[in-house]
């Protein structure tokens, strides 16, 4: 790389390092936020939303039934047939379709619509029997909708959208019960489904890992998303849940229960920007983003920014005259590159650990991804970019993590090994994504000692599974 270059690249590059006294003042705060998010309305923006969702029991893995679940929450809309088997397994079929593009931003009507007939052809392929029986409500399929957006919850099957994220932008439908939407789109459509439960794709993770029992040590802590978005849920005793109305909460408690998991909505962790680092990437990013001034943990940490923090990143350096130089003109910059949100995470994943001769890998994922050409010098400089993001974004997924084990004092006893159940692309396929978060979490107050006993495990297909426990939950 030529000095000039490589000089920008570096300070670019520094200004993404996190030092290990910010991660723990980050610890520090998450715990604050969340604090105060169990004791305020979840739609005030200073504190985590800490939104609590009526699930109160963790399964045991001795569920039984036949449900469906649906799965609305970054770019594919699932459809899930789930059999519990009772011993701690279960058989998925399941069937994916893409959301058309411009469904994120049309109606409610159009979206719920479209769900609807998606369950309907799924149903028909699947459970074509229950077309034939009468349509009263016991005959009907019991179904368990994740809906993965920051929802305030009034009940089990019952939940107002606080707001879009992730790039969905459908203003009619905030406020609306998003349960009461999907029924109502089923019940037009003659579908014979009863949606059931409503659940985070986070509370899904969780309570599937809870029912395959796959930790052997005992119970899982948290589930969290790494992927399009992020988020996190765990079981909270009652009395910290101070936000809770006194009615509902001794209702509970009438019934013994103890405990109910909160969606953290961690995505929304310091949207004041009191610690987190701000790169003038990161305030572009923000500005055209579909939800301004929120998410803003999100926007540094999951799948669907860190493409677009890089493509920022690459205009400056455009702009400063020091890549792609043989554009002189901005009009003739490869057209791809000046759209937001074409630069993937995917691609970034393959940059991250090309060692072919040349970059030659990442000279060709550039041109079918952006049609954009390019020297080995600036293959190196967007590989060397793309690491300091990808660094960042993972040692920031360690905050959340660490702060709730010592929230939770989870390790309290002797011995304790912790359980923390992932999914989402971001943390199943970036690679080394999951190390440099452990790394970043022994840098935090748990420590390298706390490190060791926290076990962070992909957990497949945990939102559907999770889902269908809800439905059935409903049910008893
Ligand atoms: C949403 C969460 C969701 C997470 C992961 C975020 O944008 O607000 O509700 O759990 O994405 O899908």
């Amino acid at each position: 790389m030529n000095k000039e270059l490589k000089n920008r690249v570096d300070e670019i590059c520094k200004s993404f390092d996190i030092s290990q006294d910010k991660l723990q003042e980050l610890v520090d705060l998450f715990i604050e936020s969340a604090d105060n998010g169990l004791s305020h309305n979840s739609s005030n923006k200073s504190f985590l939303p800490m939104i609590p969702t009526f699930v109160t029991s963790i399964p045991t893995g001795k569920e039984k039934g036949v449900l469906l679940a649906a799965d609305l929450g970054g770019t594919n809309f699932r459809v899930c047939s789930v059999t519990l088997n009772g011993d701690h397994t279960f058989d998925l079929i399941q069937s994916k379709n893409p959301i058309p593009i411009d469904l994120m931003s049309s109606t409610s009507n159009d979206l719920f619509s479209y769900l609807a007939s998606k369950i309907k052809s799924f149903v028909k392929e699947h459970h074509n029997e229950n077309f034939n029986s009468d349509s009263n409500n016991s005959n009907k399929l019991k179904l368990g909708f994740t809906f993965s957006f920051p929802v305030e919850q009034t009940s089990l099957d019952s939940g107002k959208l606080i707001r879009w994220t992730k790039g969905f932008n459908i203003p009619d439908t905030i406020g609306k019960d998003v349960v009461k939407l999907l029924q109502d789109h089923l019940d037009s459509q003659n579908v014979p489904v009863h949606v059931a439960a409503l659940a985070n794709d986070t509370v899904g993770t969780l309570l599937a890992r809870s029912y395959t029992g796959e930790n052997k040590e005992g119970l899982t802590s948290i589930g969290c998303i790494f992927g399009t978005g992020t988020n996190g849920a765990y079981n909270e005793k009652l009395e910290n849940i101070k936000k809770l109305p006194i009615d509902i909460l001794n209702d509970l408690k009438s019934k013994n229960i103890n405990h109910m998991v909160i969606n953290t909505e961690w995505g929304s962790f310091d949207n004041d920007l009191k610690k987190l680092p701000v790169t003038k990437y990161d305030t572009n990013l923000d500005k055209i983003s579909a939800n301004p001034g929120y998410h803003m943990f999100e926007k540094r940490v999951s799948g669907m920014f860190l493409g677009e923090i890089l493509r920022n990143i690459l205009l400056d350096l455009y702009s400063e005259g020091l890549l792609f130089n043989k554009y002189s003109n901005l009009n003739d910059l490869p057209h791809r590159l000046k759209t937001p949100w074409l630069l993937s995470s995917e691609g970034m994943s393959l940059f991250e650990i090309d060692d072919s001769t040349n970059l030659i890998a990442t000279e060709l994922e550039l041109k079918n991804m952006l049609r954009l050409p390019t020297t080995l010098e600036e293959r190196l400089a967007i590989q060397q970019l793309t690491r300091s993001i990808a660094r960042r974004a993972s040692h920031l997924a360690a905050v959340p993590i660490s702060a709730l084990v010592i929230k939770m004092d989870a390790f309290k006893g002797h011995n304790v090994e912790v359980d923390v159940g992932a999914d989402g692309s971001v943390i199943e396929f970036y690679p080394g994504f999951r190390t440099m978060m452990r790394d970043a979490i022994a840098e935090t107050q748990i420590g390298s000692k706390g490190e060791r006993r926290l076990h962070v495990n992909i957990s497949k297909d945990g939102s559907s599974v999770g889902a269908a426990l809800c439905a059935l939950s409903n049910d008893l």
